[in-house]
């Protein structure tokens, strides 16, 4: 392998603001090391502004490419959520989507406006449901028959008329992992439209006095490129929009076509463009309104992971390297950090591909192939299959891992009785914890050593 300024630096993979400075890496004017020594590692580093930025930008594409049409750019929690993103949220005056009460919980905590909250979910609780609309969320996006029963009848006995969206599956196969995809037939999520259920669907919802059907929702998958499958979902979408308009003599005022948006984790990918890929889909939404004589309806959209996703670096420390002869006199040099799947289960559930950047100091040594591995019990416990990094990197150098911040934090765990890390946002050379770091008591916090009782 040749020597070479081996950085690894790409800035399509790291936040705005991320630059080398003093041979480190610097994140919104915080370099690596401080952060390391201040916060400790694992550490997730979000870039505030490159979030702001991120979430306003998807906020002015819709706006600018629907119009009047512009519906509401619901953030999806699932990617990353605490109290302090849910106020950025609200800072940047879009909505957000909640999945469980849980997230709910958060946003509430937040002050976040609950008439900007879409609520989703294929199993949500009574309790999840009567606390939504206690609230007063804005909508529920409902997932299915039992579902219609269960919000209108809670609807009903608070005395109040929900409104609703329905979740329908367009039958779409997403170029995207398999775990990922959602709207194909054969899954767990919402009404096919192929099979008849939506439209059984719809005349249900419309026998509820308690529910006001105001649209419908979809949303294909993650981590997409283009916009072929989203053109399809939503002419299908339309379609039944038109059918409903037949029937009823009336229009359904929403659409909304999720999330979705790929981002870019390894150097020389791009991630979606906003404005170019909503000013697309307005094309494909007028067009077959256009079909229908259907007026144009509110189009909202989901994103998540293309807001949070590139905002965000987990820094690790190396703490062993060694090397495994593999057949026909090859070597591999394993990298070991101080984290792993538990805070980055991605590669070992979908495969999922990273970038890996020494952070700490630059280095001229040659590049060796390396694989990058966490703490864990596991040897699936891979972050990085293959990357080249520098041969002399050892015990107590840090690695940046760009792109982490979707489904992340939010899908770590604590296999091994690992803490979970902390969450520190940057910004104008200031950082601040807005996840505190786990401690080895909040892991024995839920531990209960007590006799058995009769019951
Ligand atoms: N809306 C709905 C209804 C969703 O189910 C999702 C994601 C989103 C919006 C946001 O999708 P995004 O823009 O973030 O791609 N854990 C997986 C991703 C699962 C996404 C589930 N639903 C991963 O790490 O790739």
């Amino acid at each position: 392998m040749p020597s070479s300024d081996n950085s690894g630096f790409a800035p399509e993979v790291f936040s705005t603001n991320s630059a080398i400075e003093n041979n480190e890496l610097n994140v919104a004017g915080c370099s690596a090391t401080r952060l390391a020594s201040e916060f400790g590692t694992p550490l997730f580093v979000i870039d505030e502004d490159d979030f702001k930025l991120r979430a306003a930008s998807w906020k002015s594409a819709l706006e600018k490419s629907f119009a009047l049409h512009a519906g509401t750019v619901f953030y999806a929690a699932k990617s990353f959520i605490s109290v302090e993103v849910a106020k950025w949220i609200n800072e940047v005056g879009i909505g957000l989507d909640v999945c469980t009460g849980g997230e709910l919980a958060v946003a509430l905590a937040a002050d976040f406006p609950a008439d900007r909250i879409e609520v989703h979910g294929n199993n949500k609780s009574e309790i999840e449901i009567r606390r939504a609309i206690e609230v007063g969320v804005r909508a529920i996006v409902i997932d299915s028959f039992q579902e219609i029963e269960r919000v209108a009848r809670i609807a009903a006995e608070l005395g109040t008329i929900q409104k609703v969206l329905l979740r329908l599956t367009p039958g779409i196969e997403a170029h995207t992992h398999e775990f990922i995809a959602t709207a194909h037939e054969d899954v767990k999520f919402g009404f096919s439209i192929a099979s008849g259920s939506a439209w059984k669907a719809v005349e249900h919802v419309e026998e509820q006095d308690s529910l006001r059907l105001a649209g419908f929702h979809c949303h294909i998958g993650s981590q997409i490129f283009g916009i072929e499958g989203f053109s399809i979902a939503a002419a299908r979408l339309i379609e039944l929009l038109a059918k409903y308009r037949n029937h009823f003599d009336r229009q359904l005022p929403e659409l909304d076509l999720g999330g979705g948006y790929g981002i870019a984790y390894l150097p020389g990918e791009e991630s979606e463009d906003p404005h170019g890929v909503l000013a697309a889909l307005s094309q494909v939404v007028n067009d077959e309104c256009a079909k229908h004589s259907l007026n144009i309806p509110f189009v909202s959209i989901e994103p998540g992971r293309a807001i949070v996703g590139p905002t965000t670096i987990t820094l690790y420390q190396v703490g062993t390297t060694k090397s495994v002869e593999l057949d026909g006199g090859l070597t591999r040099r394993y990298i070991a950090v101080d984290g792993g799947m538990s805070d980055n289960i991605r590669p070992a559930l979908y495969a999922a591909e990273y970038h890996a950047l020494l952070a700490n100091r630059r280095s001229s040594a040659d590049l060796v192939s390396s694989r990058l591995v966490g703490k864990h019990c596991e040897s699936g416990d891979i972050i990085i299959r293959e990357i080249d990094l520098p041969e002399d990197i050892g015990p107590g150098d840090l690695l940046a891992i760009p792109a982490t911040g979707a489904y992340g934090r939010s899908m770590a765990s604590n296999y091994n009785h690992v803490p979970r890390p902390a969450v520190v946002a940057v910004k104008g050379g200031k950082a601040r914890t807005i996840v505190r770091r786990e401690t080895e008591k909040d892991l024995l916090a839920l531990d209960v050593v007590e006799p058995a009782r009769e019951n």
